[in-house]
């Protein structure tokens, strides 16, 4: 057994480890693949995950239908910075509390007809 979430958070290669801050991702070598030992969300060596592409497939269709569809924002005046992102560790880690959020559909038609005869 090795423990990917303390090489996730390991100080020793990344930045703010503790912080929440998915754009450290951006112009990264870091991947997925099982090659990069301070980041295993699916494993490594003879029994990573086959799924993964499977899994990524999927989580990418669902959160790109997510911002299609919606406009997100927080509750009230919450700010970005004020967002509660602890996590419980246990077979996998989840969120401590909920996340709330506000989801205002957005009709995706609309973003192509205010763009009408600019491209
Ligand atoms: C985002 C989604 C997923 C994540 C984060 C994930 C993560 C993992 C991890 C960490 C392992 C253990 C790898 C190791 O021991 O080194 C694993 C194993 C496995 N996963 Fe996934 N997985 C995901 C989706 C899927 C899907 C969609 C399938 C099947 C359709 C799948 C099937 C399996 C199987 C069969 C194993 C056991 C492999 C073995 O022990 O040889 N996973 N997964």
């Amino acid at each position: 057994m090795i423990n990917a979430w303390a090489m996730a958070r390991n100080p020793k290669y990344w930045d703010n480890a503790e912080e929440f801050k998915p754009t450290r991702f951006e112009n990264s070598m870091a991947d997925y693949k099982g090659t990069e030992f301070c980041y295993l969300p699916f494993g490594s060596g003879r029994r990573m995950c086959p799924g993964s592409v499977f899994g990524m497939a999927t989580l990418e269709l669902i959160v790109a239908r997510l911002l299609c569809y919606f406009n997100w924002s927080l509750p009230g005046k919450m700010l970005p910075e004020e967002l509660d992102m602890d996590t419980i560790v246990g077979a996998t880690a989840k969120r401590r509390n909920q996340l709330h959020l506000v989801a205002t559909p957005y009709d995706v038609r609309m973003k192509f007809e205010d763009c009408s005869g600019t491209e």
